[in-house]
């Protein structure tokens, strides 16, 4: 059985919490990081302690889980290793032979040019500049690297062979649909296809082999860096609403409007999306905060979901109500009888 989870929107719709909680409600066996790179912060909660993640799967938190990361993706040496570290994931994390490394001249070259930093607004974590080497065919990649020896795999093989065995997999994304360097809004997009059907490939999945594609979405919309966002509000309005936010990665603040319904139906196009979760629904709505149960949800709320489903023609089968992994409405086995 194999799930990929994706961002719907553009970016922080709170991935790292619903990748996490799927790996410990659902006995993956292996995970596998899909996506860009390093510009990605997911953040996870779990027994009050919080984990900010820019490059090992969000499944760490269960135990028995292989953790891999897919050849796509740009691998930031001492970010990777202070990550194993912190966690203490070594001996089941590996990156695949073929990862392009993320260098100290990636991370200036991001920095330094005014068109990424400035108009675009990247993270300056080096991502863009990585992803121009490796299209040149310059880029090193995580093979060529001595530190990293204990940890190069044959990625592909390793997924692909658990997957034979009837094993579960999921296939974590980063970013959201609309920084696709395809499907986004160029030019204000990241260096790579950011949908479903990319974090497969990354990973050296074919689509053949994927039984669920989760699109997670926010219960509002967050953007950091250039580019347009229908609706966006004005910075006082956020506050007033509550919805202030700051990246994970920048600590810039978020820009934010409210969600977007004909948005998130074209992303669940995009991704040909079998599911829906959205997170942080208590942010919206008060009464939410910590519900796990569907039926204790407060009515306006409940009906926020259900307005949502009838636009994008597929179930919304976990929600989000608080920091904790385990704040979740999960519908899965009551709306996904396959
Ligand atoms: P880059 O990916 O660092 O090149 O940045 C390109 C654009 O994508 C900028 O607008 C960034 O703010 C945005 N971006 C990249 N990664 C993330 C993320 O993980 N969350 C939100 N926005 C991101
Ligand atoms: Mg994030």
């Amino acid at each position: 059985m194999l799930s990929v989870i994706v961002g719907g929107m553009f970016g922080d719709e709170g991935k790292g919490k619903i990748v996490s909680y799927v790996a410990l409600k659902d006995n993956i066996n292996v995970a596998a990081r899909a996506g860009v790179g390093t510009n990605a912060g997911h953040t996870v909660v779990y027994n009050s302690q919080t984990f900010k993640l820019r490059q090992v799967p969000s499944a760490f938190l269960n135990k028995n889980a292989k953790l891999y990361i897919g050849s796509g993706v740009l691998v930031d040496p001492d970010v990777f290793l202070r990550e194993v570290e912190t966690l203490n994931i070594k001996g089941r994390v590996w990156v695949d032979a073929n990862c392009t490394v993320i260098e100290e001249q990636h991370k200036n070259r991001d920095r330094s040019d005014a068109h990424l930093s400035k108009v675009i607004g990247t993270t300056g974590t080096g991502c863009g500049p990585a992803m121009e080497d490796r299209v040149k065919r310059v880029a090193k990649t995580c093979k060529d690297l001595s530190i990293l020896k204990d940890y190069i795999e044959d990625v592909a093989l390793r997924v692909n062979e658990a997957l034979d065995r009837g094993e579960n997999a999921l296939i974590e994304g980063t970013q959201g649909t609309f920084l696709s360097l395809y499907h986004g809004t160029y030019p204000f997009v990241t260096s790579k296809d950011t949908s479903a059907s990319s974090a497969c490939a990354d990973v050296g999945v074919g689509p053949k082999r994927v039984d669920e594609v989760i699109v997670v979405f926010k219960s509002y919309i967050t953007r950091v860096g250039g580019g347009p966002l229908e609706g966006e509000l004005p910075l006082e309005k956020v506050k007033e609403l509550n919805l202030l936010e700051f990246g994970t990665v920048t600590g810039r603040p978020r820009r934010v409007a409210l969600f977007n319904k004909e948005l998130a139906k074209r992303s669940v196009m995009l991704n040909s999306a079998t599911q829906v979760a959205i997170t942080k629904l208590d942010w919206l709505y008060k009464g939410a905060y910590k519900v796990r149960e569907y039926e204790k949800l407060p009515i306006e709320a409940k009906k926020f979901i259900e307005d949502i489903e009838a636009e994008i023609g597929v179930p919304v089968t976990i929600i989000g109500t608080g920091e904790d992994v385990y704040d979740v409405i999960d519908m899965r086995s009551s709306k996904m009888r396959r």
